[in-house]
């Protein structure tokens, strides 16, 4: 090889190209920075996106952004004032344009959307979220939502429902709080710590503390496994005892079908083992409306051992408007 055509293949290759491509086909609109304001001669219908900060940029996957830079914004029900490269880019370059802008955020503290895996009905995820969860189990409601705050906390509000003929209700609520203790977009695992503090309130008679240790993993992305170990404290009782809990996903696009299992194991009375087959469903083209149904199967544990309905449905609102991306 010559070595001019060395230094030709060097710079096709050089990751610098992604800078090049960026700044020739994209800064117009998305600005030099990357942060979404465009050069003063463009006029966009919505503002284009912010590329570049860390909250914007790291909670999607990067398969999704190369997606929505070679089929357009109108593909994932986003405005068609995003343009489809796809006809005119490489893959190799819409990969180079997009290490690029994923590369701007420059922290490794921001856990990356590839860990983001999908909602179970038992483990709590362990990648913070921006999120809004109606779920259905039997004749009880859980109104769940979610806050991110940074690169690794969130907190979390809840409140329960149960209409099954008691006189009361309103079930109760509680608020919780966890902070990604470690991840890594090479072993693609996140870890995460958690305590969630349920008072007196509505049908519940004592406060409860319950510490939490959540994983979630996805080997050669295979399939995607997730795990919690819970411990209760009681008001007077004190340790109430443990649960185990552990998911198995495969991820087929727009549907996941899942099964988790959930091991009760209280310090006094009998343990309770449980499954939870269920069928994870993307309900909007941008994958920020999800919904999900399934079933606990009660399989050791006091009677009765009844099976019973479970769906949600969710919004990611830190991804988009709730009537958007359709
Ligand atoms: C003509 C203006 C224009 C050009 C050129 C353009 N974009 Fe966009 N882009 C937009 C607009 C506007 C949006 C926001 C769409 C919306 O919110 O509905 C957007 C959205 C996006 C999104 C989605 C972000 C998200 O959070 O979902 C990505 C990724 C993106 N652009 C990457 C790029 C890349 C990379 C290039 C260059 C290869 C590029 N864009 C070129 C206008 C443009």
């Amino acid at each position: 090889m010559s070595p001019f055509a060395i230094l030709a293949a060097f710079a096709l290759q050089s990751p610098d190209s992604g800078a090049e491509l960026y700044h020739a086909w994209c800064a117009a609109c998305h600005g030099q920075d990357a942060q979404g304001t465009p050069a003063a001669s463009v006029r966009t219908t919505v503002p284009p996106a912010d590329l570049a900060t860390c909250a914007a940029s790291t909670p999607e996957p990067a398969e999704r952004w190369r997606g929505v830079v070679a089929r357009g914004g109108a593909a994932y029900g986003l405005s068609l004032d995003m343009p489809a490269f796809g006809e005119a880019a490489t893959p190799e370059q819409i990969r180079w344009v997009v290490r690029y802008v994923r590369s701007l955020c420059g922290s490794a503290a921001w856990p990356p959307g590839e860990l983001n895996f999908p909602r179970g009905f038992l483990v709590e995820k362990a990648f913070p979220e921006n999120e809004v969860v109606l779920v259905n189990h039997d004749r009880e409601q859980n109104y769940i939502f979610e806050r991110r705050f940074g690169a690794r906390f969130q907190i979390e509000a809840e409140a329960r429902t149960a209409f099954d003929g008691a006189p009361n209700s309103f079930d109760g609520a509680s608020l919780a709080g966890k902070l990604d203790l470690w991840h890594s977009p090479q072993a693609l695992a996140i870890t995460t710590l958690g305590l969630e503090a349920t008072p007196r309130l509505g049908r519940q008679d004592r406060w409860e503390v319950e510490p939490f240790l959540a994983f979630g993993w996805s080997p050669h992305e295979v399939v995607t496994v997730q795990g919690q170990i819970v411990g209760t404290w009681e008001e007077q009782a004190g340790i109430a005892g443990f649960e185990y809990r552990l998911g198995v996903a495969k991820d087929f696009g727009r549907v996941i079908p899942m099964v988790e299992a959930g091991w009760v194991v209280p310090r006094q009375g009998d343990h309770a083992l449980s499954f939870y087959p269920q069928l994870w469903m993307q309900l909007s083209r941008l994958g920020h409306v999800a919904g999900s149904i399934g079933a606990e199967l009660p399989a050791v544990g006091p009677e009765p051992r009844r099976p019973k309905l479970i769906a949600f449905l969710l919004w990611d609102f830190g991804d988009a408007g709730l009537f958007k991306g359709w």
